[in-house]
């Protein structure tokens, strides 16, 4: 099954033409592994340039998406002006969204906007520090309370027709939180294996089709050297990379592994010149 490799190049960088040079060498690793789904999510200036343009060959995603159509919102952009712009996915629930305000109801409103406009959301869960070092039933706990509200009101079909990924984000994780590490990807694993189970439960998945069934993605720190350790895992549907998808050799590498792993051929540690 392809796996997912998405760029959040959060509020990055701070010029089109940066922008473009970055997109065009995103496009020319996407163009040569096309088994793999790469998807950029540039901040709203340069989105908009960016999905019209054929010639990247790369599908697009906003880091966040309002709730309502249009109207007196100062700041904000709607799902439908993405679906105009031929945007295809939306970020929903960002930990450094939740960082400065965004809940979980009000990230419900973004995914049933999202899909009641054709976008496919991207929902980030994870939990902090504190909640880690409890232990994985306290985990799973605080991320099913996040699923549930998150998600609340969406039915199975929705779930499965529009085919929502989940980003497991550990907020521990993410390199630029002080002290950041990421991962193992076995820990990450059982994590997401628990994710599957949440959903699964929710959604009256079978356990035989939890797996298909469920994109649940990996963030947090992840690059060249580490991918191949959490695209390896069948639980782990792909990436979602924040840093290291701002470095065009670097985020080309994690996306061969991807390509690699999917094709099911062993990866070569291959030195990467920074
Ligand atoms: P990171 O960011 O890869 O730089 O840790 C991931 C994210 O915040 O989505």
């Amino acid at each position: 099954m392809s796996k997912y490799v998405i760029a959040n190049w959060k509020m990055n960088p701070v010029s089109y033409s940066e922008a473009q040079k970055l997109a065009k060498a995103i496009g020319l690793s996407a163009r040569k592994y096309r088994n793999v789904k790469v998807v950029v999510c540039p901040p709203f200036t340069w989105l908009t340039d960016m999905s019209h343009e054929k010639e990247f060959g790369l599908e697009y995603g906003a880091q966040d998406v309002f709730w309502k159509d249009e109207g007196a919102f100062t700041g904000e952009v709607s799902s439908p002006m993405l679906k105009n712009s031929k945007v295809k996915y939306a970020i929903v629930g960002h930990s450094e969204r939740r960082k400065l305000g965004e809940t979980d109801a009000q990230a419900n409103l973004k995914i049933k906007s999202a899909l009641a406009n054709g976008i496919t959301p991207i929902l980030c869960v994870g939990e902090d520090k504190k909640i880690h070092s409890r232990g994985l039933a306290a985990v799973t706990e605080f991320i099913a309370k996040q699923l549930r509200a998150s998600l609340k009101n969406v039915s199975g079909s929705t779930f499965q027709d529009s085919g929502i990924l989940i980003a497991y984000e550990p907020i521990w994780a993410i390199s630029t939180n002080p002290g950041a590490k990421p991962d193992n990807p076995e820990q990450a694993s059982t994590t997401i294996f628990s994710i599957r189970k949440v959903l699964a439960s929710m959604f009256h998945v079978s356990s035989a089709r939890r797996r298909t069934t469920f994109q649940v993605l990996y963030g947090g720190s992840v690059n060249s050297q580490n991918a191949e350790g959490f695209l390896f895992c069948p639980e782990i549907s792909g990436v979602l990379v924040g840093g290291a998808s701002l470095k065009p050799a670097e985020f080309g590498e994690i996306i061969r592994a991807a390509h690699d792993v999917s094709a099911d051929k062993k990866v070569k540690n291959k030195k990467i010149k920074k």
